[in-house]
């Protein structure tokens, strides 16, 4: 529900899960970012991370989410073990402010995948985009989330499924990284 007698956030609040804790990116994760996104394994499924990717990228994108979350068209966090302060991973939203969607976007560094943690991140990021964010901003409510993945992409594929998104079709995608555009298949999921 919008209200309208809050303003936008300057800043995301920071998420808590049982292992994770979701906070704003700031200059300090650079160096974790370049480090995660350089490796192709990452870049190579997602649309819009280059390869090589380098720390003047990620400079580059940190200023784009902070123009975003000022517009109130993107929210970007961090995940960060609740033990660690280094990122090992991060997700994001960037919402369409007329059709009430948001595309979500998310990767963990290579050395930390198979633990659970993109499901723990997604399934709050999803609490968080329907139930708590619309309640203390007067950014409109997100009524869908979409996701596209590589249909070769079983791991992300399993992680939107247990998140109880649904594959509404095919699609293509295109990667910066391979710079090619592969079959994709296109997740929704609905509030309630
Ligand atoms: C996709 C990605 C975020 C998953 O992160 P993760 O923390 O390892 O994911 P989780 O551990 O929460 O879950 C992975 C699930 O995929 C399954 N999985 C992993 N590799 C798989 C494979 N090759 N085939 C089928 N299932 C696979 C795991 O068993 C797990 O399912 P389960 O919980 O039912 O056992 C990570 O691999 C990544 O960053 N990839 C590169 C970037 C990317 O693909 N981002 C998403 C773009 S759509």
């Amino acid at each position: 529900m919008r209200n309208s007698s809050l303003p936008p956030r300057d800043v995301e609040p920071a998420l808590q899960t049982p292992r994770l804790v979701l906070r704003p990116m700031h200059e300090a994760d650079i160096d974790a970012t370049v480090s995660a996104l350089g490796d192709f394994e990452v870049s190579r499924h997602l649309a819009r991370v280059p390869h090589p990717y380098t720390e003047h990228d990620a400079r580059v994108f940190l200023k784009i989410v902070e123009r975003g979350r000022a517009e109130g068209a993107m929210v970007h966090f961090m995940i960060v073990p609740r033990t660690e302060r280094t990122p090992i991973g991060a997700i994001g939203l960037h919402q369409d402010m007329q059709s009430r969607r948001a595309e979500v976007g998310y990767w963990i560094a290579r050395e930390h995948w198979g633990r659970g943690y993109a499901r723990e991140a997604l399934a709050e990021v999803v609490r968080y985009a329907f139930f708590a964010r619309a309640s203390t901003s007067n950014i409109p409510t997100i009524n869908i989330l979409e996701a596209k993945a590589l249909e070769t992409n079983r791991a992300s594929i399993r992680v939107l499924e247990a998140c109880g998104f649904l594959d509404v079709g095919a699609v293509d995608c295109a990667s910066l990284a391979t710079g090619t555009t592969s079959p994709a298949r296109q997740f929704e999921l609905r509030a309630e």
